[in-house]
């Protein structure tokens, strides 16, 4: 045998931030480099690539994953949603965004994409999570600046302002 074996590449359609995309790759592009590359999406950002960091955290059909473990062909007929698109229609922040801004959520911001979808997912199912709640959901995201403190606070004011309360 010898030499590399080609690797054949298909077309992968899927759904991300409620747009129709597709674009080839072959069947060993994690999703994660996929969206980042054949899709210039570099929102989500890459840490670890073997799913200790929770950097690549996407939304695959409203639940959270780690892009770095799933391979683009399984997002296939898929639905993924990435911090792009938690941006308002006319492109500025979204609420949790805003929320993370105001309480200081972030610092050098690289967790923060990922940090994103986790507490969105959340929300989506539990407009009203208790602290434990969050600190569960956010568990697998590593941030290496906030000590998580401030990104908690900023998911109870999100998730209080999505209730049409303050705090
Ligand atoms: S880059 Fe995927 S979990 Fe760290
Ligand atoms: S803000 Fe720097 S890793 Fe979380």
């Amino acid at each position: 045998m010898g030499g590399l074996a080609r690797m054949t590449t298909e077309t992968i359609r899927l759904t991300v931030n409620g747009r129709a995309r597709e674009a080839a790759a072959e069947p060993r592009v994690t999703l994660l480099d996929f969206l980042r590359e054949a899709l210039g999406l570099t929102g989500t950002h890459m840490g670890c690539e073997h799913g200790v960091c929770g950097a690549c955290t996407v939304s695959l059909d409203g639940a959270p994953v780690r892009s770095c473990l799933v391979f683009a062909v399984q997002a296939a007929g898929h639905a993924v949603t990435t911090v792009e698109g938690l941006a308002r229609e006319d492109g500025t922040p979204g609420a949790l965004q805003e929320a993370f801004a105001e309480c200081h959520g972030l610092q050098c911001g690289y967790c923060t994409p990922g940090m994103l979808i986790a507490a969105e997912a959340l929300l989506a199912e539990r407009p009203d999570p208790t602290e434990d709640d969050i600190r569960e959901a956010i568990a697998g995201n590593l941030c290496r600046c906030t000590g998580y403190v401030q990104i908690v606070e900023a998911i109870r004011l999100a998730a209080a302002r999505a209730r049409g309360g303050d705090r």
